[in-house]
């Protein structure tokens, strides 16, 4: 694995999920592997879980980490080629992405989408140009359209907590005021579909996600039949990829609760808005493994960060 910009770039799951469940009980035995090496994390959005889990796993490796905030901290850049650069934006990635690779090893970005236009958003320009212009490798902490630590960190939770070969996985589309990105959900669709579960999508109409994603995964309208005897239970919201960006539903009916899951396991990446996107009930009790889904966070980014190290 030379880049981690998306599921694509793993080149052999099995084994980077045995590297992370190794990892997670013995946290320091390749510290030795990222000395004298540099991670640079950029962040041009938000982030609790990422920033501290992916600092956590560097510095476990034994490498130094160095965190810009870039929206607050660091010039305004230019991605477009051939631009007169004589508004406001200062620096332009190409030296921004080349600078940046003669102080790290490793350079992580985490830039969401904008979701004014899709074409945008979904050509990943921000990600692409440093993955082009760094000559270090880049690793995605959530783009415009893809999640892909949060993913593997999903995919090693279920593969812990499931007690049959095949588990049902349900993704449940749920309310929330703002207009959300789809990188979640779309990378633990395309996780799901790597994995031996058996996948149910369940959303109200105009939510589909892209359809290149999606392909083959069951769809069914009505959540509750969704959620018929269902292992694992993922929440999350997104706003329309079709309508692109817009909130069309916030029907309360589609909150996640105790009496809807049964039994199964309840999954949320975090943040969650609670008794919005899923009743306090299921978040306080036993059923939740949204915590573990964050600690494991730590270990799934120490797996491919190691990899890379040693690629
Ligand atoms: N799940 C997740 O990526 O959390 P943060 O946005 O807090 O990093």
């Amino acid at each position: 694995m030379t880049a981690f910009t998306d599921l694509e770039d793993i080149k052999d799951l099995r084994s980077l999920l045995e590297s992370a469940k190794t990892l997670k009980t013995n946290p320091y035995a390749f510290r030795h592997t990222g000395a004298n090496k540099t991670l640079i994390m950029l962040f041009f959005n938000s982030s609790l879980r990422t920033r501290l889990s992916t600092q956590k796993a560097a510095r476990n490796l034994g490498m130094d980490v160095m965190v810009v905030n870039l929206n607050q901290d660091g010039w305004k850049l230019e991605f477009e080629d051939g631009t007169v650069m004589n508004a406001d934006k200062a620096e332009h990635v190409k030296e921004a992405a080349a600078v940046m690779s003669q102080y790290a090893d490793l350079i992580a970005i985490r830039a969401f989408a904008d979701l004014e236009s899709r074409a945008d958003d979904y050509a990943e320009l921000l990600l692409n140009s440093f993955a082009t212009h760094a000559s270090v490798p880049v690793i995605n902490m959530e783009s415009a359209t893809a999640h892909p630590l949060q993913a593997l960190a999903d995919a090693m939770t279920i593969e812990e907590h499931k007690t049959l070969q095949k588990p049902k996985v349900v993704l449940t589309w749920a309310p929330h005021p703002r207009a959300l990105p789809q990188a979640v959900p779309n990378s633990f669709v395309k996780m799901m579909k790597l994995m031996e579960v058996d996948l149910t999508i369940t959303h109200p109409e105009g939510y589909a996600l892209s359809g290149e994603i999606t392909n083959g995964v069951r769809l069914e309208y009505d959540q509750k039949k969704a959620l018929e005897g269902a292992d694992f239970v993922y929440a999350k919201n997104w706003s329309s990829y079709e309508t692109y960006g817009q909130v069309l539903n916030t029907d309360k009916e589609w909150m996640v609760t105790l009496d809807k899951i049964g039994t199964a396991s309840f999954m949320h990446c975090l943040p969650v808005r609670r008794n919005v996107v899923v009743e306090d009930a299921v978040l306080d009790s036993k059923q939740s493994l949204v915590i573990e889904q964050a600690n494991n966070r730590t270990w799934a980014a120490q797996a491919v960060l190691k990899t890379l190290l040693e690629a």
